[in-house]
C-alpha cells in the first residue's frame, strides 16, 4: 500500500474496526483513545467533529449524537434517573418541552417549566430532587436573551447543573461554558453544520465525570452518528465562523429594513436598540446578533398566505441556520400544540413569521422580502 496523506480527512464508513490478535485487543482496553472497535462506540468521523466543537465551545470534551433531539436526551439522562426533576425555561424548542413533558416524564423524571419573568430565581421552584435547568441562549422563535452568568449563579446556588441550548447563538457569538454552564448541547443540523443537508447533535461538557457520562448514555442507547453525517458535519463546521458573519451583518440589515416597513408591526431581533435584552446580547454575543430573526404582519392568514406566495426566491422551510434563507411560520409548526391561549401568551399570533437569515446578497434578499410585502 503506498504512504497515503490526505488533506481532508477520509470517511471511515465501517461499522466495526479489526485486530491483529488478542494482544492488540488487550492494547484497545489498556489504551484508551488509542484504537477503534465499534462505530457505536467511537470512530474517527464523529470524533473529529465532537474535538472540533469541543475546541470552539472550550469543553474537556464533546460527544456527537444521531440528532438534536438526541443530543439533550443524552444531557438529561447522563443527570437524572428516575424521580428526578428538571427545571425547564418556558421559552424552548417545542421539541424540548414533548420531550420532558409527553416522554421523560413515563419513565419518572418530572418537569416545572420556569416562566420568564423568574428566569434568574427559581427558589420557589427547586425541589429537593432537582437536577438541572435546561434553557437557550436565544430563544426561538421570539429571540430571548438569557444572561448565562446569571442563570450559572442561580443554578451554583441550588447545586443544580445548568444545561445550555446554544444552538441559535453558536459558539461565535456566545461561549455558554466559559459564563458558567455545565453542559451546552446543540442541534449540529443547524448552523453548526450549515448546508441544511445533515442531522446531528452534540453535547460539550465541561468536567470529565459528566463527559464520561453522556459518553456511556449516547452508546448505550445507540444515539450516535454515522461516519458519513459527522464527515459532512465536519466539514460545514470548518466555515462556521465565516458563514456567521454573514448570517449577522444580513440579519441586521434585513431586521432595520423591516423594522421601518409599514405593513410590518413589530420585529423581535437582538441586534435592534428596541430589543429589551440588546445590551445584554451584544456583551453576551461579542457584538453579534445571530442570523435568525421575526416580525409580525398584520394578524391574518389571508394577508400571510399572500404574503408567502409573492416570495419568488425565499422558500418556506421549518428548520433554520441553512446558508440559504428561509422562512418559517410557528404558529403551524413549531407552535403548532400550544393552546390558543399558551400562543397568545408568548406572542406567537396569526402574524408572526420567523426568517432565517442566510448568506446570499442582502439586496437578493431585500428586493424579494419586498416583493412579498407588497401582496399584502
Ligand atoms: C433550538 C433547538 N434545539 C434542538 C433542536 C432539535 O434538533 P434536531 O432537529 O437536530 O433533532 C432544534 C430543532 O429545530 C432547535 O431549534
Amino acid at each position: 500500500m503506498p504512504h497515503i496523506k490526505p488533506k481532508a480527512t477520509p470517511i471511515f464508513q465501517t461499522s466495526v474496526f479489526t485486530f491483529d490478535d488478542l494482544n492488540e485487543l488487550e492494547l484497545y482496553f489498556e489504551q484508551p483513545g488509542q484504537r477503534y472497535m465499534y462505530s457505536r462506540y467511537a470512530n474517527p468521523n464523529s470524533d473529529e467533529l465532537a474535538n472540533e466543537v469541543n475546541q470552539l465551545e472550550g469543553g474537556v470534551g464533546a460527544i456527537v449524537t444521531s440528532s438534536g433531539m438526541s443530543a439533550i436526551l443524552a444531557a438529561i439522562l447522563a443527570v437524572c434517573k428516575a424521580g428526578d426533576h428538571v427545571l425547564c425555561a418556558e421559552e424552548i424548542y417545542g421539541g424540548s418541552s414533548s420531550l420532558l413533558t409527553q416522554e421523560l416524564s413515563r419513565i419518572g423524571i418530572s418537569v416545572t417549566y420556569v416562566p420568564s419573568a423568574e428566569t434568574y430565581s427559581f427558589d420557589a421552584l427547586v425541589q429537593p430532587t432537582t437536577k438541572l435547568f435546561l434553557a437557550e441562549t436565544m430563544s426561538n422563535p421570539l429571540l430571548l436573551v438569557f444572561d448565562i452568568k446569571r442563570l450559572a449563579e442561580e443554578t451554583k446556588k441550588h447545586n443544580i447543573k445548568l444545561v445550555i441550548d446554544n444552538t441559535f447563538a453558536t459558539p461565535i457569538l456566545t461561549k455558554p461554558l466559559s459564563l458558567g454552564a455545565d453542559i451546552v448541547i446543540h442541534s449540529v443540523t443547524k448552523y453548526l453544520s450549515g448546508h441544511s443537508d445533515v442531522t446531528a447533535g452534540v453535547v460539550i461538557c465541561k468536567s470529565e465525570e459528566d463527559l464520561q457520562r453522556v459518553q456511556k448514555v449516547m452508546l448505550t442507547y445507540g444515539l450516535n452518528l454515522s461516519p458519513f453525517e459527522s464527515w459532512l458535519a465536519a466539514r460545514g463546521l470548518k466555515t462556521l465562523r465565516l458563514r456567521m458573519k454573514q448570517h449577522c451583518s444580513n440579519a441586521q440589515t434585513i431586521a432595520e429594513f423591516l423594522q421601518q416597513h409599514p405593513k410590518v408591526e413589530q420585529v423581535w431581533y437582538p441586534g435592534l436598540e428596541a430589543h429589551a435584552q440588546h445590551a445584554l446580547a451584544e456583551d453576551q454575543g461579542c457584538g453579534m446578533f445571530g442570523g435568525m430573526l421575526s416580525f409580525r404582519i398584520k394578524d391574518n392568514a389571508e394577508a400571510v398566505n399572500r404574503f408567502m406566495q409573492g416570495l419568488e426566491e425565499i422558500p418556506f422551510a421549518p428548520s433554520l441556520a441553512g446558508v440559504s434563507t428561509s422562512i418559517s411560520y410557528p404558529l403551524g409548526t413549531s407552535h403548532r400544540a400550544l393552546t390558543a391561549e399558551q400562543q397568545q401568551k408568548i406572542g406567537i399570533t396569526i402574524g408572526v413569521i420567523r426568517l432565517s437569515v442566510g448568506i446570499e446578497e442582502p439586496e437578493e434578499l431585500l428586493t424579494d422580502l419586498e416583493r412579498g410585502l407588497s401582496k399584502i
